[in-house]
């Protein structure tokens, strides 16, 4: 079942106009929250941000906090599944003809949620390999938005090369991942991208950085370079479905021999912890 626009209907008989903007130019923003043990996980913090998105782009919020809670709520339990992935998405909707200037629109608003398979500790500490690449984004990264075509041919090219994140660099400093937040460790110290037009805002992130900040490393919002990686402790990313997860391997390069730390283990035991209250 998949939620459409105020009705619970079968995915395969969910359909909407060709004439929805978000089918014709990607106009329209998204969200991705994780349920666990059947409870929708900071949603407060991905409903801020959805209002955030939407403002950004001029559509109004269709619903109130309540109505989503109450819509979400019925969603996940058309599933026996307990932990789950929230995909939620708002398009301006559909016009009577394609054209770039928009009126107001009634929003088109799609949610469906799919089982997550999150990966073990064990299969986490085992680390990941990335590669790097230009950032070649538009300039508003911060909105949550469903045009992802260069993202789509990066998370293509990840493949290509078997590996799990594209990392992006923008003049020489690493902006984010392809799909998820990017962390540096060194010396004690947790070093991720200031949040601006150029990065998405994980909610996984502030979580992230919570958590490191319990295990007592010092937090420094701020930006850093490829060099500055291949001279690091270790790098993470974090997204909704990966959480913290440990690349070890950056252009086939090793990074620090391929160490996970106790510093990681610490930061992965304090996210769970989150998860569980
Ligand atoms: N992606 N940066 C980018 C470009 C992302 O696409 C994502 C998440 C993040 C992490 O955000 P959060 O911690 O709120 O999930 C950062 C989602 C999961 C996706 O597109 O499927």
């Amino acid at each position: 079942m998949v939620y459409l626009n105020g009705d619970f209907i079968a995915k395969n008989k969910a359909s909407i106009s060709i004439m929805d903007r978000g089918f014709l130019f990607g106009d329209g923003v998204y969200e991705v929250i994780p349920v666990y043990n059947g409870k929708i996980f900071r949603l407060q913090a991905h409903l801020d941000r959805l209002q955030k998105s939407l403002d950004s782009i001029q559509i109004t919020n269709p619903y109130k906090t309540k109505k989503y809670l109450d819509i979400l709520t019925q969603l996940i339990s058309f599933s026996s599944v307990k932990d789950q992935s929230i995909y939620l998405q708002i398009t301006r909707g559909a016009d009577t003809q394609r054209k770039h200037i928009f009126d107001a629109l009634i929003p088109t608003i799609y949610i469906e949620s799919n089982p997550l398979i999150s990966k073990t500790k064990q299969e986490l500490s085992k680390g990941f390999s990335a590669i790097s690449a230009q950032d070649i984004r538009w300039s508003r990264c911060d909105i949550k938005s469903i045009s992802l075509l260069a993202n789509i041919l990066y998370a293509q090219d990840a493949k290509k090369h078997n590996v799990e994140e594209v990392i992006l660099h923008r003049n020489n400093q690493i902006t984010e991942g392809a799909t998820s937040n990017v962390f540096m460790l060194k010396d004690n110290a947790l070093f991720t991208h200031p949040t601006s037009n150029h990065i998405l805002s994980g909610i996984t992130r502030d979580l992230v950085l919570e958590s490191a900040h319990a295990c007592g490393l010092k937090i420094q919002e701020t930006s850093f370079s490829l060099d500055d990686v291949f001279a690091s402790d270790e790098l993470w990313i974090s997204s909704s479905t990966r959480e913290i997860m440990p690349i070890t391997m950056l252009d086939n390069k090793l990074i620090n021999q391929g160490k996970v730390s106790a510093t990681w283990q610490c930061v992965y035991k304090h996210y769970q912890q989150l998860k569980n209250d």
